[in-house]
């Protein structure tokens, strides 16, 4: 089930269920051990990701878009745990910003494997939700449109790519497996597995769904 079906459903997945599972008191140890694993997960995607990787002891080391996601889990954590965590998660995330150029909001929700090439001036909102498996490039924005303190920021599917500088606005949703290409600006919902680019993005594309692609075997 992808992201935008969870959300409705209001069911949420992965580190998000950690997260309240720890706050209900799961034990120390079973989070560290949740921790690590996650951190071995991100490193895979990232060196399958990230071509000019030469090993995960250098990913781990040198690659922003991972020290900006593991130091946003802390945060949302913090942010998740009522007011008095609220001033430490910004804070968190400041220093985050100022060492990784990455701003990820603490009240942001992001999904497993997920990975920021290069970093520098990414920026998503507190009501964004991205699923997992996402894959944002430098200076992309998941940002509002509005001042409103509601659900303002975009809903991200699984297994999307938003290229470098494109802007997603707004509480519009971007469907599994989609692309929006580099310096697009996305003001509408784009549908799962399209290609949207442009200013403002149109869907120039969509992909089959893998599950529509017919075996070229039962014409023989
Ligand atoms: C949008 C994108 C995902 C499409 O990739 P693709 O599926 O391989 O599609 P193609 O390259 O075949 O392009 C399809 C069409 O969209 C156009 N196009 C591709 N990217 C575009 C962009 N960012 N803006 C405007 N048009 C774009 C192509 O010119 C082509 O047009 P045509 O059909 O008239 O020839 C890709 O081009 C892109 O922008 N990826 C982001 C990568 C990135 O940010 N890299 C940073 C590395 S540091």
């Amino acid at each position: 089930m992808g992201l935008l079906s969870r959300a409705r459903s209001g069911r949420r997945g992965g580190l998000v269920r950690g997260t309240a599972a720890s706050l209900d008191g799961r034990s120390g140890a079973a989070d560290l051990r949740g921790a690590l694993a996650a951190v071995r997960e991100d490193v895979t995607a990232a060196r399958h990701r990230d071509p000019a990787s030469t090993s995960d002891l250098q990913v781990l080391l040198t690659s922003p878009g991972l020290h900006a996601i593991w130091s946003h889990r802390l945060a949302h954590r913090l942010w998740g745990a009522g007011r008095a965590g609220r001033l430490p998660a910004l804070l968190l995330a400041q220093a985050t910003r100022s060492v990784t150029g990455v701003e990820i909001h603490p009240g942001a929700h992001i999904g497993r494997r997920f990975f920021i090439d290069h970093g520098m001036g990414v920026v998503i909102g507190e009501t964004a939700e991205v699923g997992d498996d996402v894959m944002l490039y430098h200076g992309a924005t998941l940002g509002g449109r509005s001042m409103e303190r509601t659900k303002r920021h975009p809903t991200v599917g699984d297994g999307v790519v938003i290229g470098a500088g494109a802007r997603v606005l707004g509480p519009v949703a971007i469907g599994d497996e989609a692309q929006v290409g580099a310096n697009a600006v996305v003001v509408a919902d784009v549908p799962a597995h399209a290609t949207a680019v442009g200013v403002p993005a149109r869907v120039r594309r969509e992909r089959a769904h893998p599950e529509e692609l017919v075996d070229p075997a039962i014409w023989i």
